[in-house]
């Protein structure tokens, strides 16, 4: 498994120093680096992530939910979404979007296969996904952790879906928070390791989910408060900073998932200064996740 994951990096990974040095030294090869990347920094655009899990039943089930979802999309003016949907029905999806009228709906995978290829019953690869009209897809959700996937697992998926040209939506989250702060720790290393031998000029096509897993499916739709998701929120992205670099950093949105109803998304997003939402539940609830998509969108 070690050999294979260090195949996959080998295109991914760039000295960390070269880029660096690209960014710090006022050449005018760097000034014009900084334009191409201000307009990113200034991101106003929040993201809202409907995750499907095994959800719903039929196809026919989905074409109601793609109606329900098209009736509203054109009226959002800051909000683009990405329908997480299960592989089955990524193909269906993608083709009931129009490319050039929701430009701002992205439709994603919910796992991708450690392997490229090959004799493995049961997986789909990051080239089929993406064959199949998907952009992005989730890697680490604790759902999936939860079956025995590793943060080593989570690294090797990372890389496998940049080199299929999918956008990984990258989920961290603790199982408690304890007084002592160790979960900070917790959240660092899972974001390091699965960031492991990722380029920093990557970083754009990262999205990085903190989905605490005591909020994920809350019988009592437990979330974070909005100030503790701005803690959150900072905390993340210093330490992106650290690992990637300021420019690259500022590029990778952070979102908040766990319990996001339409009542608590605006706060999460507004107060919280998360750069969207992660919806589990509540995005197959069409009268719900309609509401949400407003509210989200009326945040200054
Ligand atoms: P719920 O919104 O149902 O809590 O699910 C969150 C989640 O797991 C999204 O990935």
């Amino acid at each position: 498994m070690k050999k294979k994951v260090k195949k996959v990096s080998k295109k991914l990974i760039k000295s960390k120093k070269t880029h660096k040095k690209d960014i710090s030294k006022p050449s005018k090869k760097n000034i014009q680096k900084k334009q191409v990347i201000s307009p990113k920094i200034l991101r106003k655009k929040k993201i809202v992530i409907g995750n499907w899990k095994e959800n719903p039943a039929t196809s026919e089930d989905v074409k109601n939910i793609i109606s329900g979802v098209k009736s509203v999309v054109k009226d959002l003016k800051k909000t683009d979404i990405i329908l997480c949907a299960p592989h089955a029905f990524i193909s269906q999806v993608s083709s009931s979007f129009s490319k050039n009228l929701n430009k701002n709906v992205s439709v994603g995978a919910q796992d991708l296969s450690v392997k490229k290829g090959g004799s493995f019953t049961g997986e789909v690869s990051g080239t089929m996904i993406r064959s199949v009209g998907a952009t992005y897809v989730i890697i680490g959700h604790s759902e999936r952790r939860a079956v025995g996937e590793t943060d080593e697992i989570v690294n090797t998926k990372l890389l496998l879906a940049l080199q299929s040209d999918l956008k990984p939506i990258v989920c961290v989250g603790e199982s408690v928070r304890d007084d002592q702060g160790e979960y900070l720790s917790y959240i660092k290393n899972q974001i390091k390791s699965a960031l492991n031998g990722m380029s920093p000029k990557y970083a754009d096509k990262i999205i990085i989910a903190y989905e605490p897993i005591w909020a994920v499916g809350s019988k009592e739709m437990q979330t974070v408060s909005p100030y503790e998701m701005h803690q959150m929120s900072i905390f993340i992205k210093k330490y992106l900073i650290e690992i990637l670099g300021l420019a690259p950093a500022t590029m990778v949105p952070v979102v908040y998932g766990g319990s996001v109803t339409a009542e608590n998304a605006a706060a999460i997003v507004g107060e919280g200064e998360a750069d969207g939402v992660l919806v589990g539940r509540e995005s197959l609830d069409l009268i719900k996740f309609k509401q949400l998509l407003k509210n989200v969108d009326l945040v200054k």
